[in-house]
């Protein structure tokens, strides 16, 4: 039953130039997209929820999804992880639900208390096995539960928001994360950029010089790629100038830089989207959901199968199973009850 923190992924992914897909699920044609694509590719996933997502589609029922899944595929490696977490107490369910990886988002808050939540987090999840994702800096867009900045404000004020270094290495020190989200000029959203998509490299050179070895996560890193936009205007949606960052730029990200955690729930929302809109607006008489969620089920595995090739992590699946096990299966304490 590989179902494991991101330890051990991160461990080979830091080293050996992949990342990690964290893809967004909200519900059962969506999990077993993601996990169809990763078993397609022989990949690791991170299956992650937010509190919206938690919200949405009740825990019980995606924590039962996603343990079908995990027995379904037993030779995948899986963490369950918790997407901008912004409480302790929300950790702290978490880490009773079964996750392995939580996130504390503090970035709103002051450095000080930025620092003083992630620590209390760090001090819950260690307790229990679970390993924790803090974040420095701001991103932008905007989210339910973590209050962002619009696309608009974010580009225009970037250089203020993005990840300090010098910080960086103090936050790591003073709260005992286990991975960074980094700001680099990402944002949430289907509007990532107005003008130029343009990510802050050196920022990210500085921060592995500052943090040496410490696993850095991008969010907000969806591609936008501008045919499923096409297919969802064609189809009656209204999403004019859309834009993600391109794909080189993260393959450059995951495989030049120490990024072992990436982020995607938009292109996931796009994908499902275009395909549903396509069945609804050339099959008008449809109204069977199984003939419009199947379908945006496999548009789910087609973006995912993309994404894995250029996070590089599909294959990547054996070597970790591998790792893990020599690190003696690692598991949270709730699996061990
Ligand atoms: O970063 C946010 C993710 O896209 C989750 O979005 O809070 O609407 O579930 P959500
Ligand atoms: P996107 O909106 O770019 O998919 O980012 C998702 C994300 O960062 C979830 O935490
Ligand atoms: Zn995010």
């Amino acid at each position: 039953m590989p179902l494991m923190t991101t330890k051990p992924m991160f461990d080979l992914a830091y080293a050996g130039g992949f990342a990690v897909g964290a893809f967004n699920v909200n519900n059962m044609e969506i999990t077993q997209g993601i996990i169809e694509a990763c078993a397609a590719e022989k990949s690791p996933l991170i299956l992650q929820i937010s509190k919206g997502a938690r919200k949405y589609a009740k825990m019980g029922y995606l924590k039962h999804i996603i343990d079908a899944a995990v027995e379904e595929y037993p030779e995948l490696p899986i963490a369950i992880h918790l997407d901008h977490g912004d409480t302790v107490d929300l950790v702290n369910t978490c880490i009773r639900d079964g996750f392995t990886s939580v996130m504390i988002d503090g970035s709103h808050h002051p450095y000080e208390e930025n620092v003083k939540v992630s620590a209390d987090a760090v001090k819950a999840a260690h307790a229990a096995g679970v390993v924790v994702e803090a974040e420095l800096g701001m991103l932008g867009g905007i989210e339910e539960d973590v209050v962002g900045l619009s696309a608009e404000e974010y580009e225009k004020n970037v250089e203020k928001f993005l990840t300090d270094p010098v910080q960086s290495a103090d936050f790591a020190k003073r709260t005992g994360i286990d991975s960074l989200a980094v700001a680099i000029g990402t944002s949430h959203g289907a509007y990532k950029f107005k003008h130029e998509a343009k990510l802050a490299f050196n920022r990210i050179e500085q921060i592995m010089k500052t943090c040496p070895g410490l696993p850095l996560v991008m969010h907000g890193s969806s591609s936008v790629p501008q045919e499923f936009i096409d297919l969802v205007n064609k189809y009656g949606g209204q999403m004019p100038n859309a834009k993600g960052v391109p794909e080189d730029q993260i393959h450059m990200a995951v495989s030049k830089y120490g990024v072992c955690k990436v982020n995607i729930d938009t292109d996931l929302r796009l994908a499902m989207t275009a395909k549903i809109r396509e069945v609804f607006a050339t099959k008008p008489s449809e109204f069977d959901p199984r003939n419009y969620l199947g379908p945006a089920r496999e548009a789910i595995i087609g973006m995912v199968r993309r994404k894995l090739h250029v996070l590089n992590s599909a294959g990547k699946a054996e070597t970790i199973i591998k790792h893990w096990e020599k690190l003696g299966k690692p598991l949270p304490a709730f699996y061990k009850k």
